[in-house]
């Protein structure tokens, strides 16, 4: 019997390919998944996914996302992007914006990557004009934040998460808090854990999830905290997703290395599957 009130906002397993999977990959990616879809998935998570209590997503770089979009037709997989500026057009070598993903059909985009955080410049300020500008133009924010090592070394995990979300998401009463219902998903991403084969235990994860859960119901209310999809990114893998997705405020995962191979994509949302049942 399926106890999909376990997880009342539903599972979202979004993999981010980073910059992997060219458009050939990414057309054989799909292929693969498509062979294997019924094969890989039990009827209650094929059911679940039908029902969308599962959503799944890949977000590829965007040379392929068009690739993808062709190429995922007819399977129940999302396409999102991975960067957007927050301008809808301009001087801005080498960006992409809002409305040209929304004329090929992409609806959802992250913002704020530790990798984009670390290499690209980004900083909180340049977060929050994306996301508020993002949300605006109806495309779907996953905002992620996280914590280093050396800052959880020194106890001050909270204190950056506060800062991360005072200062990218809108503040409160503002047009961009209109926003924050349901549109908003937000990815806890450690960034001791991204790529390293180190996961947050899920006591670890499950803390920093509460934490930005109750951050959201004070500033913004019951409905926002409620509706908001909290993931966990950080060595997400088939073997380590159902213990993260059994705690009560993980609500998915956004998921780097074990999503760029359809056999472990398809693992994944098999876990995911699993939690609902
Ligand atoms: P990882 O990446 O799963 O390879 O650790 C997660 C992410 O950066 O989104």
């Amino acid at each position: 019997m399926s106890n999909v009130s376990k997880k009342p906002r539903g599972v979202f397993i979004s993999g981010n390919w980073k910059m992997y999977n060219g458009q050939s990959e990414t057309a054989g990616f799909f292929k693969e998944l498509r062979a294997k879809w019924n094969e890989s998935l039990s009827k209650p998570t094929l059911d679940a996914i039908k029902a969308k209590n599962i959503r799944a997503m890949v977000i590829p770089p965007n040379i392929s996302l068009e690739k993808a979009l062709e190429s995922a037709r007819g399977l129940p997989v999302e396409v999102g992007a991975q960067n957007v500026h927050w301008e809808k057009n301009g001087a801005f070598t080498g960006e992409i914006s809002g409305p040209m993903l929304k004329e090929i059909g992409i609806n959802t985009a992250l913002v704020a990557h530790s990798e984009r955080r670390q290499y690209f410049g980004e900083t909180d300020e340049t977060a929050n004009k994306r996301l508020e500008s993002l949300l605006k133009q109806g495309i779907q924010v996953i905002f992620c934040l996280g914590e280093t090592k050396t800052e959880r070394e020194a106890g001050q995990t909270e204190k950056v998460l506060l800062k991360q979300l005072d200062s990218g998401l809108p503040k409160p009463g503002s047009e961009g808090a209109n926003f924050l219902d349901g549109r908003l998903v937000i990815a806890y991403e450690p960034v001791w854990a991204i790529g390293t084969g180190l996961t947050a235990t899920p006591q670890q994860a499950e803390e920093a999830h509460q934490f930005i859960r109750k951050y959201l119901w004070d500033r913004f209310g019951m409905a926002a905290s409620a509706k908001t999809q909290i993931l966990y990114g950080g060595s997400v893998k088939p073997d380590n997703i159902l213990a993260l997705l059994e705690c009560p405020n993980i609500d998915g995962g956004l998921v780097g290395g074990a999503s760029l191979k359809p056999e472990s994509f398809l693992a994944l949302l098999e876990g995911a599957g699993k939690t609902l049942t």
